[in-house]
């Protein structure tokens, strides 16, 4: 099987579990379409372990959001930009993350590919401090990927601060659950997650070796610790 077949599996299976909402698909064509956009936009990222088939899988994603995106640890935006392509819904997306370097380059790499970039931010500012600034509580996808000394230590602690900011029917989004390294500090994570009083669905998506971690917003609201 191929990775349009298994993205196209994949998605649909998300839809008919209730976990993401029908208008997600995985339209190879357009997916084409955007992929040879970026590639002649010259995007600038020294190195990412976002796959092929996770830039399909984020593409579908990003397809149905109805919504604000927010990504936390977006380094030069190369999944943000997964999650912005192909969407007409007027979505605003923010990318956060301290490497002022890093967030220069996400910067330019959006201006380079698109006209208008009035509703993409990038933000050179702390995930765990700047969630009590952000004023913003209809976020539909919180995407999670930073790195805390090698480690995914601040999963935890992100979701915790960041709930409150979630819209009812939200995805939150956790890369690399599937790196052996990082068990211990997804395991932390998922006992948030495994709470149904505030999570209706989980899914760990093994498609590549860092693999992804979806849970639906759901239920009641949430007292941060
Ligand atoms: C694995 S990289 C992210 C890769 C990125 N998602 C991509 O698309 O290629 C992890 C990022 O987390 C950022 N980071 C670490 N601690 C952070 C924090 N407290 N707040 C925001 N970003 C942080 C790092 O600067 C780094 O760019």
């Amino acid at each position: 099987m191929n990775s349009n077949d298994i993205v196209l599996g994949v998605t649909n299976n998300l839809v008919s579990n209730g976990i993401t909402n029908k208008d997600m698909l995985f339209d190879y064509n357009s997916f084409l379409k955007h992929k040879k956009m970026v590639a002649n936009s010259a995007w600038e990222v020294p190195s990412t372990t976002i796959t092929p088939i996770m830039e399909r899988l984020l593409f579908s994603i990003g397809q149905g959001i109805q919504g604000n995106v927010v990504c936390l640890g977006s380094y030069y935006g190369y999944a943000m930009l997964w999650l912005v392509l192909g969407n007409n819904n007027n979505a605003e997306y923010y990318g956060l993350d301290i490497d002022s370097l890093a967030c220069k380059y996400a910067e330019n790499n959006f201006k380079r590919l698109f006209k208008q970039t009035d509703n993409i931010h990038i933000e050179c500012r702390n995930a765990v401090n700047y969630v009590e600034e952000f004023e913003d509580k209809s976020i539909n996808i919180l995407f999670i990927d930073v790195d805390s000394n090698g480690s995914k230590a601040l999963y935890s602690l992100l979701i915790d601060k960041w709930y409150k900011k979630l819209k009812n029917g939200a995805l939150i989004l956790a890369h690399d659950p599937c790196i052996d390294k990082f068990a211990e500090d997804f395991n932390k994570y998922y006992k948030f997650t495994g709470d149904r009083r505030h999570f209706s669905k989980e899914i760990i998506l093994p498609i590549d070796e860092c693999g992804i971690h979806i849970a639906r917003v759901e239920g009641d609201e949430y007292e941060s610790n």
